[in-house]
């Protein structure tokens, strides 16, 4: 199968993250319905590259503060894995888990911690910080109504999630 120009540029500014065995792991659950957030954050992340491609605005923060915006690394219906309310939880835990993995910007940071805003988290500092905000949005209400499915678009990347926990 043959990338577009713009699928292999969007590679090429998130292949160290998509190499990661972090990014892979997110995999392993689910986020929105069926959707995994491995796909889910792929799926921002493209759009949101897409997005400031055609705006011209920063791409590589786009496209890698999509894809950790929801790298919180654990089972969101479980209870105990985090302490308290995961609209404002999740944020905080996947810009430490970010930053742990890359070296994180700033703006790629606040890209993380405020795409809940107004819901919780951080303000928007950036008009990339805005733009994930919005996809995130738009493409969870495409999930959620099943309108697409965006493992399809992870297949079309090829990108291999990590093997999903032992039951
Ligand atoms: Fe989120
Ligand atoms: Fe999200």
């Amino acid at each position: 199968m043959t990338l577009k120009p713009r699928e292999t540029e969007f590679l090429q500014l998130t292949r160290e993250l998509l190499d990661s065995d972090q990014v892979r792991m997110m995999g392993r659950w689910r986020h929105h319905g069926p959707v995994t957030t491995l796909d889910h954050s792929l799926f921002v992340a493209y759009n949101a590259y897409r997005a400031a491609r055609l705006l011209r605005l920063d791409v590589r923060a786009a496209a890698r503060g999509g894809l950790l915006h929801d790298l919180y690394l654990y089972d969101s219906r479980d209870k105990s894995a985090h302490p308290g309310n995961q609209c404002f939880d999740h944020p905080r835990a996947a810009a430490r888990n970010a930053a742990g993995l890359t070296d994180l910007s700033d703006k790629e940071r606040n890209i993380i911690l405020s795409h809940m805003w107004p819901l919780g988290g951080a303000f928007p500092r950036s008009w990339e910080a805005w733009l994930v905000d919005l996809v995130d949005t738009v493409c969870a209400a495409l999930e959620l109504t099943r309108i697409y499915r965006p493992s399809r678009l992870r297949e079309r990347l090829g990108v291999r999630p990590l093997a999903p926990l032992p039951a």
